[in-house]
């Protein structure tokens, strides 16, 4: 039975804005801070990785982890149109050469939902030079990026499109998600929708684009990370399935095709009805996030991949639980990576497994949902590894699971 490559990176991953703190040229900082603000929780200072990133890298190193997936900020890069700022770029070649220090394969992510401020403000992604001006941006970053192998050019694109078709109703709905009723309203809202397929179609103009720079201009492998959510069909709705996975995800794995590699981002699975994706409904083994336990997803998703984007490697960007039961979270992640060395042992490439996340970080609008290998004291920004960081760091250390 094929094993794991011997270079295989073992990993967890960050984006900047949920755990560097005062983004504050950002789209979302504004929306977080607006006087009616739906979210009901800001980043803030967020876990201030912003200067404690040695800190973070040294715990992953230590515990035998040997890559590290983070995000350089657009907004923090060129907070103003036009204006670009040396030391940001600094600063995130700093973060490069501490991790390559540690033994850290850095995995870097060039757009990760948050835009810089003036440029959401102005149409963002709609507007017509939004290729050219996401090239320029690389193009000023490149010179931080020239011996890190990895590049994610946009995170989720698919969720992007997503979010775009349900911003409203989200927002409106999320300040009272601890309140089953609203919580309930949320997931159909979600799961009902159809993704914006012109913001998807111009999303890939922008990542091919994107591909090309990160290839004129680095040495690094180009691709971009795509959300899986394993859907399945119910029976005689196999139409409807074929059309919702298209619409959001096949569309986004298809554009990868010639890429250098493609993320893969799994968390759990829906079933497809006559309606549409069925919201994940109640039940005790739901995790935090209110989505159905289901560490086979990730199966689902490598082979998906694997199929639809035409053979390139796949690299796992993000896979993970909101759980605050430790234990839970190692047994989602064993049998998470039972279904990858199955696909690996099938022949299917895979790079690399990075877990979401590294830290329990802001997730968008709320801090309960915790995802980390380690917690963090959001007052004296104390730093606590959770036993599945050692166990997560043993599966490296032995290059698998057994
Ligand atoms: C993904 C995002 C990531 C995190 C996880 C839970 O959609 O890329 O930032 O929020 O979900």
């Amino acid at each position: 039975m094929a094993g794991l490559r011997e270079d295989f990176l073992w990993g967890a991953s960050t984006s900047p804005h949920q755990v560097e703190g005062n983004n504050v040229n950002a789209d979302w900082w504004a929306l977080e801070n607006a006087p009616d603000s739906p979210l009901p929780d800001r980043s803030g200072d967020a876990l201030d990785s912003y200067h404690r990133y040695a800190e973070d890298m040294g715990l992953l190193a230590a515990a035998g982890l040997n890559a590290y997936r983070f995000g350089f900020e657009w907004a923090r890069i060129e907070p103003a149109d036009g204006h670009f700022s040396l030391a940001a770029r600094d600063h995130y070649r700093r973060m490069v050469d501490t991790a390559h220090e540690l033994g850290l394969k850095p995995v870097v992510t060039l757009h990760h939902f948050t835009l810089p401020r003036w440029f959401a403000e102005t149409g963002g992604w709609k507007r017509p030079d939004a290729a050219d001006r996401f090239a320029r941006y690389i193009e000023f970053v490149a010179p931080a990026l020239h011996d890190v192998e990895w590049v994610c050019t946009i995170n989720e694109p698919n969720m992007l499109a997503v979010f775009a078709s349900v911003q409203d109703t989200v927002l409106s709905l999320m300040g009272a998600m601890d309140d089953p009723e609203q919580k309930a309203k949320l997931a159909a809202a979600l799961g009902r929708v159809s993704p914006d397929q012109a913001l998807g179609e111009t999303l890939a103009r922008v990542h091919r684009r994107a591909v090309e720079t990160v290839r004129a201009t680095t040495n690094a492998k180009a691709g971009w990370t795509v959300a899986q959510q394993a859907f399945t069909s119910t029976p005689g709705n196999e139409d409807v399935f074929a059309r919702v996975h298209r619409t959001w995800e096949g569309f986004y794995l298809d554009a990868a095709r010639g890429d250098d590699f493609v993320g893969v981002q799994a968390y759990t699975s829906q079933p497809v009805d006559a309606d549409g994706p069925v919201p994940h409904p109640a039940h005790p083994d739901n995790t935090l996030t209110g989505w159905a336990y289901r560490p086979d997803a990730l199966g689902t998703a490598l082979r998906r991949a694997w199929d639809e984007a035409g053979g390139i490697p796949l690299l796992v960007t993000e896979n993970g639980i909101a759980t605050d039961d430790d234990t839970r979270r190692i047994a989602y992640t064993t049998e998470a990576l039972g279904h990858l060395e199955a696909a690996v042992a099938d022949g299917i490439d895979v790079r690399g497994y990075l877990h979401w996340s590294a830290l329990d970080n802001y997730e968008w609008g709320r801090w309960a949902p915790t995802f980390g290998l380690i917690s963090v004291d959001r007052e004296t920004f104390v730093r606590t590894p959770k036993p599945s960081l050692a166990w997560l760091g043993a599966c490296a250390r032995r290059g698998g699971l057994t």
